[in-house]
């Protein structure tokens, strides 16, 4: 698994500027795209594709590691399957945000994750993950798998670090993936946290490199993965180039004394009459 993935949830979602990034993205060298039914992009992702092997920008399909992911009204036993044909097809489906309230329910773990397994069977994937799954949910799905996840794709960042997380999926052989690795700073659902980070900004300055590649170094240093999302040509670039130069002790010291806030709380997921009646128990009090 390729250890950067260009992020394709954007927001505003310009189709063109996509379209642009991922070509610009391939040439450089980006050899994952995390996508999701729910982003809108997996088409647009499918037909750069398609452009970049008649341009000659790969050789093979096959050279590349597309994440694509399950929106929850497809968490279902008899749609997940389905659900990933539709994906493969860029086929669109309806994937409301936010989940009206009265349409929450709890997901039947077991049956939902034996569709997922279905999938990988079935050799519609080559592998299968789950996101936002705390370490109690991961519990859940061992109980049961006969393929555990490969990954758990999660809000990662130096404001909001995982550890406990991070050790139990090294623990158990899951990879993670860190989402909004730079604190998705425009988006609707980001913060400047990141990006304004006065330790990170000092920690840039001496090394001479930016705050985003602080940040990104920090996360492969972590031996996560990451997903991270740019328009620009110059900032996929420099988003790439972390490594070959390491953080010093001193460093990671500073950095391991942010303080730590989870940014992406998923309130839209808590009703007091769905599965999740408190932020603590949507995260098993991991907050
Ligand atoms: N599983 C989940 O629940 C979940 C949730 C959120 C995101 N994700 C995935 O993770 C991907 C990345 O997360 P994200 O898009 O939320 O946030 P992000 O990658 O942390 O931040 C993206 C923002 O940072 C800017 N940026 C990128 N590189 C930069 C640099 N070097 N310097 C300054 N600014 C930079 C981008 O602007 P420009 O485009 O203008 O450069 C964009 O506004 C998403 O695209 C999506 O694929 C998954």
């Amino acid at each position: 698994m390729p250890v950067i993935a260009l992020g394709t949830a954007a927001d505003p979602f310009i189709e063109s500027a996509m379209r642009a990034a991922i070509l610009d993205a391939i040439s450089q060298g980006y050899r994952q795209f995390d996508t999701a039914a729910m982003y809108g992009s997996e088409q647009v992702l499918g037909e750069a594709i398609a452009e970049a092997l008649e341009l000659g920008l790969l050789a093979y399909r096959e050279q590349l590691f597309i994440t694509s992911k399950l929106w929850c009204s497809d968490a279902h036993g008899d749609r997940v399957v389905l659900a990933l044909k539709n994906s493969l097809s860029s086929k669109p489906g309806r994937h409301e945000y936010p989940t009206p309230k009265e349409e929450l329910q709890p997901m039947d773990y077991k049956a939902v994750w034996a569709a997922m397994e279905d999938c990988q069977r079935l050799g519609l994937t080559k592998s299968i993950g789950v996101s936002n799954f705390s370490c109690k949910k991961l519990e859940t799905i061992f109980s049961f798998a006969t393929i555990p996840p490969s990954v758990n794709q999660v809000e990662m960042s130096p404001v909001w670090q995982q550890k406990k997380l991070i050790e139990f999926c090294k623990t158990h052989n899951v990879i993670v993936t860190a989402f909004s690795p730079l604190g998705a700073k425009v988006s609707n659902w980001g913060s400047n946290l990141v990006m304004d980070n006065e330790v990170l900004k000092e920690i840039a300055k001496e090394h001479g490199k930016t705050v985003a590649q602080v940040s990104l170094g920090w996360i492969i240093e972590q031996e996560a993965t990451l997903a991270v999302k740019s328009y620009k040509k110059e900032r996929l670039k420099e988003n790439m180039e972390i490594f070959d130069w390491d953080l010093s002790k001193e460093d990671n010291e500073k950095i391991s004394q942010i303080p730590q806030r989870r940014f992406m709380l998923k309130e839209d997921f808590v009703s007091p009459d769905g599965p999740f009646k408190s932020i603590e128990e949507l995260w098993d009090g991991e907050l």
